[in-house]
């Protein structure tokens, strides 16, 4: 499989996320919320670049499409259990491609009225945009290819990859 970012490239772009996050943040408490279960490696990371007093938690959802393409229905799995009102959320995710699912995950968790709420993605195809919404951490933004490795999976494999890599023939 061909190397799209490699280990150092993600270490180095997730230090400088941790540090925008800690330098906005400053002073503060913050709650990361990890979107399970292709950010688990990204929040395992970034939270130990964070120089914050931090908690973290983790939502589930699942949207409908064939293998490849999400479909437009996100349905939610698992919910957070840590109470929201009036605290600084980040929420964690591995990509944001056509904006579904964070649309979804935007719109559940600030009807909990926290005090800020940021969205930290490791990669960002902005090609593939079908909803408004943006980060305010990225990454890296990618080229409209699918990628594996670091969290990200097809049909389940390839999450343990160090690497990112773009995925040709499954
Ligand atoms: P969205 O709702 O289209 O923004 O999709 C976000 C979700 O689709 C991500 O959390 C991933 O689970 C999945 N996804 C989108 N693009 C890729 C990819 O290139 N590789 C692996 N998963 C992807
Ligand atoms: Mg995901």
């Amino acid at each position: 499989m061909k190397v799209l970012l490699s280990r150092e490239q993600i270490a180095e772009a997730v230090a400088r996320m941790g540090k925008q996050i800690s330098r906005d943040f400053a002073g503060e408490s913050v709650v990361l919320i990890g979107v399970l279960k292709g950010a688990c490696l990204f929040l395992s990371d970034l939270a130990r670049q964070i120089e914050l007093d931090a908690t973290f938690d983790f939502i589930a959802v699942r949207s409908y499409g064939t293998k490849k393409e999400a479909a437009g229905e996100v349905q939610l799995i698992k919910d957070v259990t840590t109470p929201l009102r009036d605290v600084n959320v980040i929420l964690v995710e591995d990509i944001l491609d056509t904006g579904l699912t964070l649309t979804f995950l935007r719109k559940h968790l600030c009807a909990h009225q926290p005090r800020a709420f940021k969205i930290a993605t490791l990669l960002d195809k902005p090609s593939r945009r079908a909803a408004p919404v943006q980060a305010d951490y990225v990454g890296f933004q990618i080229p409209d290819e699918f990628v594996v490795g670091y969290g990200l999976d097809f049909a389940e494999r390839y999450r343990n990859l160090p690497d990112i890599c773009v995925l040709e023939s499954p």
